[in-house]
């Protein structure tokens, strides 16, 4: 199967890498300066500045274009769009019903990946055109399914999702980084602070997966009464951790919903 991926940037370029080693898809990676991905040329990927006419030979289109350069995009390549499955991985997109008016019915598929795609360790979340055939969506999910985990959802969540799994990786990276720098500051070496704290969100997260518990069920196995964790704990309870979580996920989701809705008022 041929797959066109249109706007090989951050994302874009993870993804092709992904579709190439995991799903041993044949892909065609574009954007405008094709010199910034020439490399992905060494793994097999064809790479191409001519977007309209790299989607000419693809089975499967998928857009990793700015949420604003996508409605431009399909807007410009409506006919040859309506007659191929295409995948937009934009956050903030209006509605999918909105979109169908230039794809056609059931060829729009919305999708948010996020940057752990590139290890395959990915969530990517989807939500499929009402008129889209079971044959199609089965085809889409095993395509995602390169990224890593991936559920489908309703369209109303999207905004949310972007906001913690889409963006997520950029909250979790900040914690992991401050870990590291309070390693340092009670005097570990910068090597052992990092892994150290790397090791110990990856476990966690596994610990949740695979345990099937709630969070705060494991929590509570580590905060014994009078010990470490507990002081621990109090300090960051004290600053407000979670209600900073609730406000950053909340004003994210906020933010996405306000782009979808700006470029849905400029469509005419
Ligand atoms: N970054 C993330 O972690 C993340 C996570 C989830 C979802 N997303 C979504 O993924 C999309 C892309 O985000 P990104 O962070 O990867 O942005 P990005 O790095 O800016 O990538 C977009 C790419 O599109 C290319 N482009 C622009 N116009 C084009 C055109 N007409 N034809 C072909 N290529 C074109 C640009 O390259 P040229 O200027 O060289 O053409 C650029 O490299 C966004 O919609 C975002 O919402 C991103």
């Amino acid at each position: 199967m041929n797959i066109t991926v249109v706007g090989a940037g951050t994302i874009g370029e993870a993804i092709s890498v992904a579709l190439k080693n995991r799903g041993g898809y044949d892909v065609t990676a574009t954007r405008r300066n094709v010199s910034k991905i020439e490399t992905l040329a060494g793994l097999g990927i064809r790479v191409s500045s001519k977007s309209e006419e790299a989607i000419l030979d693809a089975d499967v289109v998928i857009l990793s274009l700015k949420p604003y350069d996508v409605l431009a995009f399909v807007k410009r390549n409506a006919r040859v769009l309506a007659e191929r499955t295409t995948i937009s991985m934009a956050a903030a997109l209006p509605p999918i019903s909105a979109m169908a008016r230039y794809t056609g019915d059931g060829r729009l598929m919305r999708a948010m990946t996020n940057i752990a795609a590139r290890v395959g360790g990915g969530f990517t979340v989807f939500c499929a055109p009402p008129g889209m055939q079971e044959r199609e969506k089965r085809e889409c999910r095993k395509i995602l399914e390169c990224f890593g985990e991936v559920m489908e959802v309703e369209e109303k969540y999207m905004d949310a999702l972007t906001a913690i799994s889409g963006s997520g990786p950029a909250y979790i990276l900040t914690v992991m980084e401050a870990m590291m720098y309070a390693g340092l500051k009670v005097g570990l070496p910068r090597d052992l602070a990092l892994k150290a704290s790397y090791e110990t969100i990856l476990g966690s997260a596994k610990l949740v997966s695979e345990s099937g518990n709630h969070p705060s069920v494991l929590k509570d196995l580590v905060v014994t009464p009078g010990g470490v964790t507990i002081d621990a704990i109090y300090e960051l309870e004290d600053s407000g951790i979670r209600t900073a979580f609730m406000r950053a996920i909340e004003s994210a989701t906020i933010k996405s919903r306000k782009i979808s809705e700006e470029i849905a008022s400029r469509d005419p």
